[in-house]
């Protein structure tokens, strides 16, 4: 006969009240409420602040606040503007720059709002009312909006917890603290350009560990250009920005997994930047000083404060070009070599690619690649096969052979070409 304690029973009393319970916590959490004093709506009108942007940015405060940071809508081009956080104090007459955006695929126009009501959602939604962004916090218990002093904005709950963070949502930029989890989604894409702040084809992603930087060749095709792991070695702790000061008081270090800089003073205030041209770069606010706030402390592509070479960066020489020191020297055409300028591309092919017909390469020999120092290529082969691949894919632009190892790569993006010493490392650049 089952009695009341039959362990079946009683697992499932059990299984009822914490059912109960999770009802009533639940219940409890919609019941908190945004208090009046902490909500508003700010509509995107009236006078712009009278001071100098990054990327020559109009600007709006929003009122969030905590300083050197603050809310704001911008615009780079008319009618087109940005929820965002700007970092630098009015006290400065240096720029303020940009160092985190709502929704970067989306534009708002004049008269846009953010929002925070008593749901505790923050919401952007444009003239027309249509909703473009969202915390995704409706009814979850969050009480108030706060600007923290390391630049990141969080909603929080009666009990200070974090129920949103923008330090969770990065988009080119990272500020002391925050980090890009290992296997997480985050990961920094470049704008497109200064004025254009829409997500570019540089992004910087967390893998195997290491911070690597990619290009984009094809929405379907991203291909490595900077294994960050290639600086100082492997690091353990591979991607959160830090600042630590540096035994006595004398210097601080500012680094980013293997990356890292020693600067002159406190830079607790600084960010890590993937810029518009897939650099890596950090700059340092001293927000005692009333001019030159800003200094850049590290970029990647600069031998001086790296020892990388600008030539390592893909579009250093734009589409094409043989570069050689920091310079872009020479622009491989099938008339001949001839002087580097920006129009420098590869050749115009005259004939629609057809997969399979036979095409003509333009030899440069002494040159390495992006993708030769960051990937394994298509392995060991005779130039012959190499060539023929490159032959029948219609998005191989030219192709990367070495002799020696007969490695081969397919060339979807051209761009730099690296002069070296070593005449049996070639590119073949596609010209009919
Ligand atoms: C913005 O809204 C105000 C009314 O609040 C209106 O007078 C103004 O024309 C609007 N601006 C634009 C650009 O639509
Ligand atoms: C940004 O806006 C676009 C277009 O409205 C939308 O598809 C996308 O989901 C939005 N992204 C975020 C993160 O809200
Ligand atoms: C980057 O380097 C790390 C450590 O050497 C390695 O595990 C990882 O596979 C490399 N990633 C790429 C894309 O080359
Ligand atoms: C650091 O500076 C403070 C204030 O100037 C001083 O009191 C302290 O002794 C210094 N610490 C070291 C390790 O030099």
């Amino acid at each position: 006969m089952a009695s009341l304690f039959h362990p079946h029973v009683f697992s499932f009393f059990i299984f009822f009240f914490s059912f109960v319970l999770l009802g009533l916590a639940g219940a409890a959490a919609a019941l908190d409420r945004v208090p009046e004093k902490n909500r508003f709506r700010f509509v995107n009108q009236g006078e712009f602040v009278d001071a100098p942007a990054e990327y020559g940015a109009d600007y709006r405060a929003v009122g969030v606040v905590g300083s050197p940071f603050q809310l704001t809508f911008y615009n780079t081009t008319p009618n087109a503007y940005r929820l965002a956080i700007r970092m630098g104090t009015p006290r400065s007459e240096s720029v303020r720059r940009w160092v985190w955006e709502a929704n970067r695929s989306r534009p708002v126009r004049e008269n846009a709002t953010v929002s925070l009501g008593a749901d505790g959602n923050l919401v952007l939604a444009d003239a027309d009312g249509a909703v473009v962004w969202s915390t995704g916090t409706a009814n979850k218990g969050v009480v108030g909006i706060q600007i923290l002093h390391s630049g990141n904005m969080v909603l929080y709950d009666k009990k200070g917890r974090y129920l949103w963070q923008s330090f969770d949502h990065p988009t080119d930029t990272l500020l002391v603290g925050q980090s890009l989890p290992a296997a997480g989604a985050a990961k920094l894409v470049s704008r497109k350009s200064e004025s254009d702040g829409s997500p570019g084809i540089y992004s910087l992603v967390v893998e195997s560990g290491q911070p690597v930087l990619f290009l984009e060749a094809s929405p379907s095709r991203s291909l490595p250009y900077f294994n960050l792991s290639r600086y100082h070695g492997a690091s353990t702790d591979p991607a959160i920005f830090e600042c630590s000061p540096r035994g006595a008081n004398i210097s601080y270090v500012l680094s980013f997994g293997s990356l890292s800089v020693q600067t002159k003073y406190d830079s607790s205030l600084s960010f890590l930047r993937l810029t518009p041209e897939g650099d890596v770069e950090f700059y340092t606010y001293d927000d005692r000083v009333y001019y030159r706030a800003w200094q850049k402390t590290f970029a990647l592509f600069d031998e001086e404060l790296s020892g990388f070479s600008a030539c390592e960066r893909p579009s250093r020489c734009g589409k094409l070009g043989v570069c050689e020191g920091k310079m872009c020297t020479a622009c491989p055409a099938a008339k001949g070599t001839g002087a580097w300028s920006p129009a420098c591309a590869p050749p115009r092919r005259r004939r629609a690619c057809r997969p399979g017909a036979s095409s003509s390469y333009i030899k440069v020999a002494g040159v390495e690649h992006f993708l030769t120092r960051n990937s394994e290529g298509e392995g060991k082969m005779t130039m012959g096969e190499c060539r023929r691949r490159c032959n029948v894919d219609c998005d191989c632009l030219g192709f990367l052979y070495w002799e020696e190892s007969s490695q081969c790569w397919l060339a979807p993006v051209l761009g730099t070409l690296n002069k070296v010493n070593d005449p049996k490392h070639a590119a073949y650049i596609k010209s009919s």
